[in-house]
């Protein structure tokens, strides 16, 4: 939870944040129980580290040994990287051998400076216990692959349902539009609804999801719904959904906290997704495989995009770059530092030659992703950006303000406000076909505009089974 409390009292910090705790006390608790619970059961058969071991590093240790930080010269995060020796040249795990092994000892040992979770409670008797007998046992890797990051191998049991009817708006913070623009995808809690955007209808729930979606988005050519989220501090997941059956397909990573923006390749190949550990993930959609780890920003990715052609991948981040990428290779090409302040939203020109980025500092930058020179700006924002979209001859943008606007990228200049979302604006998504937009709320309000003539159309909360006291439906 560390993510949380370093942050600044400032209110769109608080704006995303808001997003993030909302739910955070009740089910983390009971997720986190269950955790435990199994953990407390005598397990006559074999160790696995994956299962058993690897969810007690992930959750107790990676702060410090982790790719952020490498306390004593060690890391953990990888199990190649485990079984190596940090600065006291001790080996960390001695197969067989739990009383020679340098990372048992360290949680053991009486001597409070020595012991790790170093500035936290032991681990439970129950916890060291399966660690030992894993050593004990041959100290053997069951993952698919020892050089993949330990929370990505780590099983995910089913996420606990949805509840039947909810007794308060969720706050909105992913739509997506089907690629026939005949449904909207919304994220719930533990939950995807899918709604009829011309009449609000709630079609489908979607079940079995991580707490929280951040993010939402249809395969292009393709038949997924890829889903993005996780719990506050505790958990990530990317996973992909088949939209027409309801039903999990696969999930392609777990990490130790939120995932926070995803996006397919316009020819629906790849999906990279960023989040709360500073990183970009890049996946092979076809075998489920991550392909590049791309570790550049040095706080939350916030938002990503691939540019049409796909050679070209760019980021936005809380440690106020914007980020261009090589997407064959993964490597840096560019860094956009002119924000000054966190960046919420990026998004490429048709032609893939500019991005355009907004965030914290209330103006959308245009700059040339060649040499992050910036070539104009669209302002007139009188809060944060919280989330930016650029599709068709459009820049869609929503905001603090509670205002969503409708740019034209090339002219750059402003075609539409759209006024009328009574809280901070989170969340949009733009289907030019039938010229409709969505837009997402923090009282968990969808709004469908006419990108023709600036009209509402439908509006509903994306809750099942809620209804507001002015519901006159
Ligand atoms: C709050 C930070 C923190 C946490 C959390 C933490 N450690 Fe450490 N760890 C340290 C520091 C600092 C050192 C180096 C100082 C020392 O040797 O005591 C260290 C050293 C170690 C070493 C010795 C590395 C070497 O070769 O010198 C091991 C092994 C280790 N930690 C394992 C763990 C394990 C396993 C966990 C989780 C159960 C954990 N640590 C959690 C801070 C932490």
């Amino acid at each position: 939870m560390s993510n949380v409390s370093e942050l600044s009292s400032n209110r769109s910090a608080k704006a995303l944040l808001n997003v993030a705790l909302i739910l955070l006390a009740g089910a983390a608790s009971t997720i986190f129980a269950a955790d435990t619970a199994a953990q407390n059961e005598p397990t006559p058969a074999p160790i696995s580290f994956s299962r058993d071991v690897a969810p007690i590093l992930a959750k107790k240790c990676l702060t410090c040994h982790g790719p952020e930080k490498a306390k004593g010269g060690y890391r953990l995060h990888i199990f190649e990287l485990m079984l190596k020796a940090g600065d006291d040249e001790i080996a960390p795990i001695v197969p067989g051998k739990p009383e020679q092994s340098g990372l048992y000892r360290r949680l053991i040992t009486k001597d409070d400076e020595d012991r790790m979770p170093q500035k936290d409670d032991p681990l439970s008797a129950a916890n060291i216990g399966l660690i030992e007998r894993w050593i004990r046992e041959g100290a053997r890797f069951d993952g698919s692959d020892p050089k993949a990051l330990l929370t990505s191998i780590i099983p995910q049991g089913p996420h606990p349902s949805p509840p039947t009817t909810y007794r308060q708006p969720v706050p909105l913070t992913a739509v997506a539009f089907s690629p026939d623009g005949r449904e909207l995808a919304v994220g719930g809690y533990h939950e995807i609804t899918i709604w009829d955007p011309s009449s609000g209808k709630l079609l489908r729930r979607i079940k079995n999801v991580a707490q929280r979606t951040q993010s939402l988005a249809y395969q292009p050519r393709g038949s997924f719904l890829a889903a993005a989220g996780g719990s506050p501090g505790q958990a990530g997941e990317v996973a992909l959904f088949n939209p027409v059956e309801g039903s999990l397909v696969k999930v392609l990573g777990t990490m130790s906290d939120m995932v926070l923006s995803i996006c397919f390749s316009e020819d629906g190949t790849r999906l990279a997704a960023g989040g709360a550990d500073n990183a970009i993930h890049l996946y092979d959609v076809a075998s489920g495989k991550e392909q590049l780890l791309i570790q550049q920003h040095a706080d939350w990715v916030l938002a990503v995009a691939f540019d049409q052609k796909g050679g070209h991948l760019a980021s936005a981040s809380r440690d106020r770059s914007a980020r261009i990428y090589d997407t064959k290779t993964g490597e840096l090409e560019m860094t956009y530092a002119d924000h000054g302040a966190p960046v919420f939203g990026i998004g490429f020109s048709g032609d893939g030659k500019s991005a355009y980025s907004g965030g914290r500092d209330k103006k959308i930058h245009v700059w040339n992703i060649k040499d992050a020179k910036k070539s104009g700006e669209l302002s007139g924002f009188e809060e944060d950006i919280i989330k930016l979209l650029v599709k068709g001859d459009y820049v869609f943008s929503c905001s603090a303000d509670r205002l969503v606007r409708q740019h034209d990228a090339k002219e750059r200049k402003l075609v539409r406000t759209y006024s009328g979302h009574k809280d901070w604006v989170y969340t949009l998504d733009y289907h030019p076909a039938t010229s409709r937009l969505a837009t997402g709320s923090h009282d968990g309000e969808v709004r469908i505009w006419s990108t023709e003539d600036g009209k509402l159309q439908t509006v509903f909360v994306a809750a099942p089974g809620y209804l507001t006291a002015d519901s006159s439906k």
